[in-house]
């Protein structure tokens, strides 16, 4: 490198783009790549990226020695620079700043009998995916993986701030968690072993011990499913809270996505116009749901057994999709009242020192379905034309029964109680209806689909026992899960979120594959 560019890295001091609005009238140095250029006359128009963000240079013929013309514009695509220039507010300009540069260092000229692959026309999805290493410079892919980073954290950052102790199960597991059908398995010293698909049952272990407690990190499936909603390989956070039941859960992941949801609209703006997403239809999903939340009962609910319902709301025994608007609460002025902190068997926390996970920190309640009324809003649409394929009472929703439900709301909506038979051999039945299990699905709006699966356990070591043989599960490898109900068992609750299905909402892409650096699907391991 000249000495030049070697001065250009100490002197002026070396700013990123998205620090620049600190910088607006100085000289700075950037550090970064060629992204585009548009030429005019005797004017350039380089646009550079660095990582975090891009912005527009301009050099005109006349402002700068001919030999820094010469060189701007020589460069190709993707070519690393050094470049210095000053910063000026630009309200066209769609970072809001532009570089009057002065200088610029060339690192890396990438040759024009070799360009970079990716031009700036259309390229087929698999091309794209090929050159995935690559692609991930756009600035829309960029900005994907930037917001995917701060779900990340923001999803940590719930947890550690409230009282919850990470533990972290192990990957190489000896037995299935979600079922035996997608399971990897591998070669363990000559025994078998597999890909764990959820570090659930060991962070219940954890949570024994230490009341709350949340896992994170990579998970498997086998699916062989080439849906826009699943990975091989993806991220997952888990929550597991000792002395808390489903309620408990529920409200746990209602303040849990308003935290992240929060926290992208705070810190990714930019990102999100650059990725074309609706900002209005996040900012909906934080919105306050009062004066009048429109709180879905469940058909028990309704029947009175729930503390929320005053005996003047409507007494509706069959809630059916054509009056469930009807099953409304009474007004509720205060959020907080709509969802007492505690209902009978609520035990929100083991801690008597961390901050409760309050309802009052939600921005706005999410709706409620139980599975039967799912199932009958899905009735409906089929009835009505808008859904292919009945649902069959008794299955779990297919991705199409997903889709319509949660395109019917602008909050994520809970669905709740299904059928036992269609659930995880761990769930813990439902007293009122023991062939339902106390579970939750939370299926993200806009026909995103279901984006966390939760559960209350069985508490119970003769029900778990027969559960696992039932399901034909090894009982020697669940022993030691066994133990968990032989010494001082508790209700226990938690839930998992794919960070993957979560980034693909909030940014509201089409589908997962953009939603992780790497995507591993049915029939994709490069690179
Ligand atoms: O609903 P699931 O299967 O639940 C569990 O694994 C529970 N053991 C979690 C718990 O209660 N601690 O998976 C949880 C979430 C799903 O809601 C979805 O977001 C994501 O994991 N997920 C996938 N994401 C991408 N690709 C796949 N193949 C996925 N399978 C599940
Ligand atoms: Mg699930």
């Amino acid at each position: 490198m000249s000495e030049l560019a070697t001065k250009s890295v100490t002197n002026p001091p070396v700013a990123t783009i998205a620090s620049l609005a600190a910088h607006v009238g100085d000289t700075v140095t950037l550090r970064g790549w060629l992204y585009n250029m548009r030429q005019s006359g005797k004017l350039l128009f380089p646009i550079f990226r660095d990582g975090t963000g891009t912005i527009q240079g301009i050099v005109p013929k006349a402002a700068v020695s001919e030999e820094v013309f010469e060189r701007v514009k020589s460069l190709t695509q993707e070519s690393s620079v050094i470049v210095t220039g000053s910063v000026r507010a630009d309200a066209r300009a769609p970072s809001g700043f532009e570089l009057d540069v002065a200088n610029l260092e060339i690192v890396h000229l990438v040759p024009a009998s070799d360009p970079f692959p990716i031009s700036h026309k259309e390229h087929g999805t698999d091309f794209l995916m090929e050159h995935r290493h690559l692609w991930m410079r756009t600035p829309r892919q960029s900005a994907i993986l930037r917001i995917r980073a701060t779900i990340m954290r923001a999803a940590q950052e719930y947890f550690d701030t409230n009282g919850f102790v990470r533990t972290d199960p192990p990957i190489l597991t000896p037995a299935a968690c979600e079922g035996t059908s997608t399971l990897f398995e591998l070669d363990y010293f000559g025994d078998p072993a597999f890909l764990t698909q959820s570090g659930q049952l060991y962070i219940e272990a954890t949570a024994l011990a230490l009341g709350k407690v949340y896992s994170f990190g990579p998970t498997f499936r086998a699916e062989k499913s080439k849906t826009r909603r699943h990975l091989t390989e993806f991220w997952m956070i888990e929550p597991e809270v000792a002395f808390m039941d489903l309620e408990g859960d529920m409200q746990l992941a209602e303040a849990f996505l308003t935290h992240i949801v929060t926290t992208v609209l705070a810190r990714h703006r930019a990102d999100l116009k650059v990725i074309g997403r609706d900002i209005a239809k996040l900012e909906a999903v934080i919105a306050p749901a009062t004066p009048s939340p429109v709180v879905i009962l469940t058909l028990n609910e309704v029947k009175g057994k729930n503390p929320r319902i005053s005996p003047e709301a409507p007494q509706t025994p069959n809630a059916s999709p054509s009056n469930i608007e009807a099953v409304i609460l009474n007004e509720v002025k205060d959020p907080d009242e709509a969802r007492p902190a505690t209902t009978a068997g609520t035990f929100s926390t083991t801690d008597p020192g961390a901050p409760p996970i309050a309802p009052s920190a939600m921005g706005g309640l999410f709706p409620r379905l139980s599975y039967d009324e799912a199932h009958q809003m899905l009735e409906r649409a089929f009835a009505e034309g808008k859904l292919e394929a009945p649902h069959i009472y008794g299955d779990d929703l297919g991705s199409p029964d997903e889709t319509y439900i949660s395109s019917q709301f602008d909050k994520p909506v809970m669905i709740h109680r299904y059928p036992a038979a269609s659930k995880a051999f761990y769930m813990q039945p439902d007293p009122a209806d023991p062939t339902k299990a106390l579970c939750v699905d939370v299926l993200a709006p806009e026909g995103y689909g279901e984006i966390i699966g939760g559960s209350q356990r069985v508490d119970s070591y003769d029900l778990l026992r027969a559960r696992i043989l039932e399901h034909n599960l090894p009982l020697a490898a669940f022993e030691w899960y066994l133990d968990l109900r032989r010494y001082g068992s508790v209700p226990h609750s938690g839930f998992g979120m794919g960070i993957e299905r979560a980034v693909a909402w909030i940014c509201g892409l089409d589908h997962v594959r953009e939603t992780i650096p790497f995507p591993r699907t049915l029939n994709r391991i490069y690179p």
